[in-house]
């Protein structure tokens, strides 16, 4: 009986090995709007209970000891949502920094974003870079915002990169390889997503961080982002670690 109970209280987080730890979990944070309107309420309602999932997100990974967490907040394709929605969203963003930085220095968690943070609005900017030179010596975890962000434009970006240093007698073309151009995209600080979650049921990429999934484990989970909770985090974990990562070879030579 009392065994019986232990099991029926026990955490995903006891059943995580650490010693197959992910480095890198990246969330594509959906379904706030679907989540409001089953509620009978409006779209940015659910982004403000989106907040709270964040913070789940985030702690989930600094208890479980993940150290890299990227979040899929805005991409370039969302600034064509109706302008109220879009001002919500901004808004929400600056109010959530300003409560959020005791939680990242509480537990050790460095900022950083990727996508064109100069379409933000200004305060949006200021509170963005306030927050990540206050965060910058912590180093339990590295929460990645994405804002504004589109992978293509990335991809794009670093290949203009590499061919102005061709046109500028910098580097020889056939010194381009899979690193160099790894090192050329917003990312270059960050290991690839070793595990990429995506909330609301929803089984597409939507534009993130096409280039480095190529080999991440995906977990499609039919919650809508708001009900996300660090279980689901830890849940998601274990089946990762559940799962055979052969990189094209085969399970005999692993
Ligand atoms: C994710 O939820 C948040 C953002 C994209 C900013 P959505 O707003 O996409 O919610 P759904 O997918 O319409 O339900
Ligand atoms: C992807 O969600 C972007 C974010 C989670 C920020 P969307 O809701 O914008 O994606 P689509 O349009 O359904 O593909
Ligand atoms: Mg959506």
């Amino acid at each position: 009986m009392l065994i019986l109970l232990k099991i029926a209280t026990m955490s995903f987080l006891d059943q995580i090995d650490n010693i197959k730890l992910p480095q890198h979990i990246a969330i594509i944070m959906d379904g706030n709007g679907r989540w409001a309107k089953q509620k009978g309420k409006l779209r940015v309602f659910g982004h403000q209970n989106g907040v709270k999932a964040v913070r789940e997100a985030l702690e989930g990974c600094v208890k479980a000891n993940i150290k890299f967490l990227t979040l899929y907040a805005f991409s370039a394709e969302n600034w064509n949502r109706p302008k109220l929605e879009v001002m919500a969203l901004m808004e929400l963003l600056v109010t959530s920094l300003k409560k959020e930085i005791k939680t990242f220095q509480e537990n050790g968690v460095r900022l950083n974003v990727i996508g064109d943070i100069t379409k933000l609005p200004s305060n949006a900017q200021r509170k963005l870079q306030e927050t990540i030179e206050a965060t910058k010596e912590n180093t339990h975890c590295t929460l990645t915002l994405a804002l504004s962000y589109s992978s293509r434009q990335e991809i794009v970006d670093a290949a203009r990169n590499l061919a102005q240093q061709v046109k500028d007698g910098k580097l020889n073309a056939d010194e381009i390889n899979d690193e160099l151009f790894a090192a050329n995209l917003y990312t270059q600080n960050l290991p690839d997503p070793d595990l990429l979650i995506r909330t609301s049921g929803e089984l597409r990429i939507s534009n993130f961080l096409l280039w480095q999934i190529a080999y991440s484990e995906l977990c499609f989970l039919d919650k809508m982002w708001p009900e996300f909770t660090k279980e689901d985090l830890f849940k998601s974990i274990v089946e990762y670690q559940q799962r055979e990562r052969r990189f094209g070879k085969t399970s005999e030579q692993l």
